[in-house]
């Protein structure tokens, strides 16, 4: 390992002050809580907008451990805002960016929103982090801080075969994709031009409790739960990698332990599925059958498949563990056991989003076999 090396990693140590922003969401949260349950001394600030996506629910375990909780604050504010954000990064030994916007769908009606988050905010992040990397180098803090972006699959693009490797040409296709590649381009210059230590992490579909029912397995967990129809795009062939939301923010937190200073690490989670294998062992799991799914117009220039090799993070030694039908059956049984969170989540501007995105859709929606139909 080489000296700077050494040094980027020791600065995450036990103890270390770490500016999570994006932490009341699905994924953020999931590793605050993960990086606070170890109890080694660790503090985490948490910055987040709160968003329609984000709830402090999710950090109620956390706020009401009387062990974890003083080690635990909460920052109501937009990673845009440059006189916090560099108020807060001041004070960290390392900023794990995992706020954005995060839903194709939604990215496809309104981009706007993806753009200021993914490019003003991530380019406010960088220009404090360059100034503390800058203190640093003047001996005015002890070391710089280190930033890790979380980043996704889907700005590999669509992969007809084989599976992405980190050294891969970026190829986004939707507005949601183009803003997190833009951010990784970002990231990257600021490493090249201004020597941050950066890493950056790869996740991909990633599933479990507390994810916003906009995403394809909530959404389709609590409709059919509530007997309602689930809409499947197009011929639901799409081929998504599931990752578990406790095996992405483990990845996450190893990443920033043990990634290397530049370097930019895919997550997988090795279960490479179409859409139609989740729908049915979504069914299966809340006890309901394919009536309730309808084939509705599809999303304009839907990915046919996400794939990515996973190999060199597993070498300095990550890995998944959770098995899907687990994950999945798991997954079922929180959104059964948490109506007043799903209800929270689908308070807001839910009724009017599911009747931009689906009203049209389902009008025109028609029965699904179980089984695709061949085309020809
Ligand atoms: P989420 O939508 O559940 O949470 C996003 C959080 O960011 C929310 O709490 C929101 O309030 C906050 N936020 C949004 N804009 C903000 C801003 N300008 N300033 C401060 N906070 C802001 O998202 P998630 O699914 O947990 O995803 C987290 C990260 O992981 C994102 O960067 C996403 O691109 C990436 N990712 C997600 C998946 C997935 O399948 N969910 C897969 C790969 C990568
Ligand atoms: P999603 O959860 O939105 O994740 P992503 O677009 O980031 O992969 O969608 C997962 C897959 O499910 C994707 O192929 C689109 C499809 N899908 C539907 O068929 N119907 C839906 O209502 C949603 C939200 C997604």
């Amino acid at each position: 390992m080489t000296a700077a090396a050494a040094d980027a990693v020791g600065r995450v140590h036990p103890g270390a002050h770490l500016l999570v922003t994006g932490g009341a969401g699905f994924i953020g949260s999931e590793l605050v809580r993960r990086i606070l349950a170890r109890r080694d001394s660790t503090r985490v600030t948490v910055l987040d907008k709160l968003t329609y996506a984000g709830n402090r629910a999710n950090l109620r375990a956390v706020e009401a451990d009387r062990e974890q909780s003083p080690r635990f604050s909460f920052v109501q504010g937009d990673i845009a805002d440059g006189a916090l954000v560099g108020r807060l990064v001041a004070d960290a030994d390392a900023v794990v960016n995992v706020a954005a916007e995060t839903h194709v769908d939604r990215s496809i009606l309104d981009p706007e929103a993806f753009l200021r988050t993914g490019v003003i905010g991530v380019h406010i992040l960088l220009e404090a982090v360059r100034r503390e990397t800058e203190r640093a180098a003047a001996n005015q803090r002890a070391h710089a801080p280190r930033f890790l972006q979380v980043s996704t699959d889907e700005v590999y693009g669509d992969v007809a075969e084989g599976r992405s490797v980190e050294t891969d040409s970026l190829a986004p296709r939707s507005p949601y994709a183009a803003a997190k590649a833009a951010s990784e381009l970002l990231v990257g210059a600021y490493r090249t031009t201004y020597g941050l230590d950066t890493v950056i992490t790869r996740g991909s579909n990633t599933y479990g409790p507390h994810q916003h029912p906009e995403k394809l397995i909530p959404l389709f967990i609590t409709n059919a739960l509530a007997g309602e129809p689930l809409p499947m795009y197009g011929d639901g062939m799409q081929i998504r990698d599931w990752l578990h939301v406790s095996d992405h923010a483990s990845g996450i937190d190893f990443a920033l332990r043990h990634g290397q200073p530049g370097e930019v690490y895919n997550l997988p989670g090795g279960t490479e599925l179409p859409n139609r294998e989740v729908i049915a062992r979504l069914l299966e799991a809340t006890g309901r059958d394919w009536s309730l799914v309808r084939t509705v117009p599809d999303r304009p220039g839907h990915d046919r498949r996400y794939a990515m090799d996973g190999a060199k993070l597993h070498a300095l030694g990550w890995a998944p563990t959770v098995d899907f039908e687990e994950g999945i059956s798991a997954t079922v049984a929180w959104y059964r056991d948490n109506p007043e969170w799903v209800e929270a989540a689908k308070g807001g501007d839910w009724a009017g989003y599911y009747d931009r995105q689906y009203g049209h859709r389902l009008e025109q929606g028609l029965a699904a076999d179980e089984s695709p139909v061949e085309a020809g």
